[in-house]
């Protein structure tokens, strides 16, 4: 059996027996959405640390655990908190909570994020829905023996974000009154910020946010045939686009601040799927 695939059933495995139910929605928490299951009612809860061989991040305000409850009526399963390339995984790794996720039979990804905006007429704060994605600065995860257990070796990546999932995020958006862009993110590894240089370089590629998560998730999700959609907080102007240095704290001071109406948008956006 592939190594890589042994080690998600290997992790299913362990897990199976406290999985309460088969989830509809995975739901990936970027940061300011972390309390995001404070709003559930939460049925089971399991540390990533528990799960043997399950990468465990190191970043702080992203300790782990997948939660499962309902948001509304429908069944979901949360990670709080995510791996970044940028700990040292390998993307595999980075992307088996993905695949364990699909494994649990979620059908639906709904991927979150905080990212820095590019496009210069959004503001700390804005959210963006994710309409496509700039994959070429982060390492693809489908590179290797492909797994025929989850997909083909050279998927499709013309529609990674579901139509669908887009109207109807779009549609409450508009119903609960929360301004929401439209636009392209883009990957990139970090850990550290862009340079103004590269920010203009990213502008100039059709880029309107940047972030170091999210798109590597789409595409092994994309290749297990899971319907996709994202939105993220934008916690800050890019660099160069203001005289400000970026640090960790602002981003999450940002997105905390985000947190209400971002819980909002996705609470009635899921109910909605
Ligand atoms: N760059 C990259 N990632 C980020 C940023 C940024 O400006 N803000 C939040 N995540």
């Amino acid at each position: 059996m592939n190594q890589v695939y042994e080690k998600v059933v290997k992790c299913y495995e362990s897990i199976k027996d406290r999985i309460p139910f088969k989830p509809k929605v995975a739901l990936v928490l970027g940061s300011g959405l972390g309390n995001y299951a404070d709003t559930m009612d939460v049925k089971a809860e399991i540390d990533y640390s528990k799960i043997e061989q399950f990468p465990v991040s190191t970043v702080p305000g992203h300790a782990g655990k997948f939660i499962f409850g309902y948001v509304k009526d429908v069944p979901v399963v949360c990670m709080k908190g995510r791996v970044h390339y940028y700990e040292g995984y390998p993307i595999s790794d980075v992307v088996l909570p993905t695949r364990l996720m699909k494994m649990m039979g979620a059908e639906i990804l709904f991927l979150t994020n905080a990212s820095g905006g590019i496009n210069p007429s959004y503001g700390a704060g804005s959210f963006m829905l994710i309409k496509d994605h700039i994959s070429c600065f982060a390492p693809n995860p489908l590179i290797g023996e492909n797994i025929e257990e989850f997909g083909c070796r050279f998927p499709d990546m013309s529609t990674v974000y579901d139509k669908e999932l887009q109207s109807a995020i779009r549609k409450k958006a508009e119903e609960c009154g929360i301004p929401l862009a439209e636009g392209i993110y883009v990957q990139l590894t970090g850990p550290s910020f862009e340079s103004p240089a590269e920010i203009q370089l990213l502008r100039t590629l059709g880029a309107d946010a940047v972030g170091m998560s999210t798109v590597v998730e789409a595409i092994a999700a994309n290749h297990m045939g899971m319907r996709i959609c994202g939105i993220s907080c934008v916690a800050n102007l890019a660099a160069g686009m203001t005289d400000q240095p970026l640090t960790h704290e602002e981003v999450q001071e940002a997105s905390n601040k985000a947190a209400p109406m971002f819980r909002q948008l996705v609470t009635e956006s899921i109910a909605s799927f």
